[in-house]
Parts: C-alpha cells; sequence; structure tokens
C-alpha cells in the first residue's frame, strides 16, 4: 500500500430538503450571490424557486449566468468570469450536474486571475485563490460535488482536458435525490455508467490497494443492483439516493487511497468522443469500456476476472466482458458505436484526434495499433 493523506474539505449535505439549509449555509460567506446553471432544467422541475426562496430568505444580492451546456465549453466561463469580476461575488452557487458545477469551478480560480480560463485549465496560471463555491447536485454521475476535479473542452484547440486543483473543492453540496426524479431515463443511465466507469478507472489503477479495491466492488454492487430498477422508476426516492451517494463516493478519493494512481485510459478515449460528437460522458464511456477490456484481456485477465468474479459472479475474463456489456444493455446505455450515431466512416478523424491528444492510460499505456484496435472494438465488438 501506498503512503496517503485524506483531506476533502468539502461538507456534503445528503437527504430530503437538505435545500433549506441553503440560505444560511450561503450567508456565512456573504451576500452577493453568483448563481450558476444550465439550459433551464432547473426551472421547468422547481429547484430554481426553491434556491431563489432560500437567497430572498436571506436578501442576497444575485447575479445569474446560465446556458452551460452539457460538456461545457470554456468559452462560457471566459464569459462568465467577465461578469464575476465586474459583480464580485463572495459566492458563487452552482446548480446542475457535472457539466455547471466543472465551469463554475473554473470560474470560481478565473474570476480573481488575471488569466484566461484556459489559461488556468493549462496549467499555465497559478491561482492562488478562488471564489467560496457551493453546488446544488441535480444529476447522480460525476463526483464532482465533492472533488477538486473540472474538466472543460476548447472548441478552437479540439481538447477535452481536466484540471485538479486543491482550490477548487466544493465548500458544500446540497445531494436531495429528489432534485434528479426529473433526470430523464437516458441521462441516468449514463450517470449509473459514469459511476461504475470511475469505480473501475480505480479497480485498474496502478498499486495494490485491498481495502480500496473492496470499496470500488461495493460501490459497483450498488450501482449495478438498484441501476436497473431504478430505469422503471424514476421517482423512487431510496433507489435514487443510493445511486447518488454511490456516484459521489465512486470520485472523491474514497476509492483511490492506498494506490499510486487510477488508469483512466477509458476516460481519455471519451472525451474525444465527445470533443467530436457531443456524446453525453456516460455514453461514451459504455461504448469504451467493454473494448478497453477486450484489448487488455490478453495483457490482464487475472485482474479482469478478479473484478468480475466479485461483481457478476463471472467465470472468466470473458465473461466478466459479456457481463458488464450485458448490464450496460439492461439499463440502455449504448455499448457500440453505431447507438451512439457515430459512422464507420469517422474512424480515420476519431484515431487522428484520439493520437493528436496523445490519448493513453496512466499506467496501461496504448500503442497507436491499441487505440486502433480498441476503435475496431467499440465498432464491431
Ligand atoms: O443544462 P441543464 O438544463 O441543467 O440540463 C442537463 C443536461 O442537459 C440535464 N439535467 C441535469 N440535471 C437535471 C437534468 N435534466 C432534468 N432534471 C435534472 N435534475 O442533464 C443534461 C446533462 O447534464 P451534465 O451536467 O452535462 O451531465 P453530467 O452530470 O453527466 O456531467 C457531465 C460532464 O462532467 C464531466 C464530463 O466530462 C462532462 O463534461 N466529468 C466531470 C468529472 C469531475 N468533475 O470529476 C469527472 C467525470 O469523469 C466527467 O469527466
Ligand atoms: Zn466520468
Amino acid at each position: 500500500m501506498e503512503n496517503f493523506k485524506i483531506d476533502n474539505p468539502t461538507i456534503l449535505h445528503f437527504g430530503k430538503d437538505v435545500i433549506n439549509d441553503l440560505g444560511e449555509t450561503i450567508k456565512k460567506f456573504g451576500n452577493r450571490v453568483m448563481l450558476v446553471y444550465g439550459g433551464g432544467s432547473i426551472k421547468r422541475n422547481g429547484i430554481y424557486e426553491s434556491v431563489m426562496n432560500q437567497l430572498d430568505e436571506i436578501g442576497a444580492e444575485v447575479i445569474e449566468f446560465s446556458g452551460i451546456k452539457p460538456n461545457p465549453i470554456v468559452d462560457d466561463v471566459n464569459a462568465a468570469a467577465e461578469k464575476g469580476k465586474q459583480f464580485q461575488p463572495d459566492v458563487i452557487l452552482a446548480v446542475g450536474g457535472g457539466s455547471v458545477i466543472d465551469s463554475a469551478k473554473v470560474l470560481s480560480l478565473a474570476i480573481p486571475c488575471e488569466h484566461s480560463a484556459w489559461r488556468i485549465m493549462l496549467n499555465m496560471a497559478k491561482p492562488t485563490t478562488a471564489i467560496p463555491l457551493i453546488t446544488i447536485l441535480t444529476l447522480a454521475a460525476t463526483g464532482t460535488e465533492m472533488n477538486s476535479i473540472a474538466v472543460l473542452q476548447n472548441v478552437e484547440t479540439h481538447k477535452k482536458i481536466p484540471i485538479r486543483h486543491d482550490l477548487i473543492y466544493p465548500k458544500h453540496s446540497f445531494l436531495d435525490p429528489q432534485n434528479t426524479f426529473s433526470v430523464p431515463k437516458d441521462y441516468t443511465a449514463y450517470g449509473v455508467a459514469d459511476l461504475i466507469a470511475h469505480a473501475m478507472e480505480a479497480w485498474f489503477g496502478k498499486g495494490i490497494a485491498t481495502l480500496s479495491d473492496r470499496f470500488v466492488i461495493s460501490i459497483i454492487q450498488e450501482a449495478v443492483e438498484n441501476g436497473p430498477p431504478l430505469l422503471n422508476d424514476l421517482h423512487n426516492y431510496e433507489l435514487r439516493a443510493r445511486i447518488m451517494y454511490a456516484a459521489t463516493q465512486a470520485l472523491n478519493g474514497f476509492t483511490m487511497y492506498g494506490r499510486v494512481s487510477g488508469e483512466w485510459g477509458v476516460h481519455s478515449i471519451g472525451h474525444i468522443l465527445s470533443l467530436l460528437y457531443d456524446t453525453p460522458h456516460g455514453a461514451s464511456l459504455s461504448v469504451v469500456y467493454p473494448a478497453w477490456l477486450k484489448l487488455m484481456k490478453e495483457r490482464i485477465p487475472q485482474r479482469i476476472h478478479e473484478f468480475g468474479k466479485a461483481v457478476f459472479n463471472s467465470s472468466s475474463a470473458d465473461e466478466t466482458i459479456l457481463n458488464l456489456e450485458d448490464f450496460f444493455i439492461s439499463i440502455d446505455a449504448p455499448v457500440r458505436m453505431n447507438e451512439i450515431g457515430i459512422g464507420k466512416d469517422k474512424k480515420p478523424e476519431l484515431l487522428d484526434m484520439m493520437i493528436k491528444n496523445k490519448v493513453n492510460g496512466m499506467y496501461y499505456k496504448l500503442s497507436n495499433r491499441d487505440l486502433e484496435r480498441i476503435v475496431d472494438l467499440m465498432y464491431f465488438g
């Protein structure tokens, strides 16, 4: 086991109606609030109104920035930063899924910083301070509500990259499973796929950490048992709660302690699909993971089988991959390129972009030939 430090400063408020504590929590940071959200789902499902009631009660002065897109782009963060520099908020309140929260994280660094948001993403600016960030999570998937990661896309330079920075842990995150009732079936499934992929990226990482391995398996068992019934019962509080908590624990450090690193090759490929074809993040992963495993079964059959045995009671690495694919199919998550609308004619463009972006794993390195084999497996199984 490697040395490690546990220091996750995010305070999580989990459960029914936790939003009732939002106003008082915000007040501790000040009363100038910059509210950030996406394309309007929070207006349709009533979350916006509850947030505004809380802000009214504390007499907050509020400025809004909306329209953050799924697979968020850095231009929106720059535009928000301009607004923020004029308004000088005491606190940023992000209400949405991973795209909104990730954008708000980079925004929290960009407002007090001289550099553009992309220079921050590229680690060329060295931010020393951030506007405090509070989040209300509305979609269970990414784990961003309790980690120090943000992922943004630059449409000009064709890059989708993550940044990790200690200053962007949210100060508080409010997770009410009721706020995810309105997430449609497809995005609910993509969220389940994403959280499973996060736990798997830890499992296939470098280093031996047996307790963290057990956490990985438990998180995935929770997703495998509760994901399918949830898809037939989208307003089931208990199922929504189990998936929401699993998604948070899948990427807040919990599965990583004692390892050297995670793997992240599958995510790296998934980001290229999102960059080129705007594929929803979780949908990209349910296509790439089985293909990556099919390549890797020649190199690490034992590790793959160990995983499958624990999660699905699989009898071999091959069966593990089939079981995982069947699981994704059972929740209507795509497993082949045609299911996400990407034709065979796109293969050269896709490979080219993967190579240009230096797509690779952190532990298992991928040659250009490996990338091509993975892409073929994504098309043809
Ligand atoms: O834009 P709005 O109106 O909010 O609609 C969103 C969006 O259309 C909608 N939605 C969210 N909550 C809803 C809802 N619709 C109805 N009811 C609700 N309660 O769902 C759509 C997708 O939202 P998005 O935020 O894009 O989804 P997700 O949470 O999956 O975030 C994906 C982004 O996070 C990044 C991904 O790369 C992608 O850009 N990731 C961030 C990570 C992190 N920060 O740790 C790690 C992940 O691996 C991932 O890379
Ligand atoms: Zn992910």
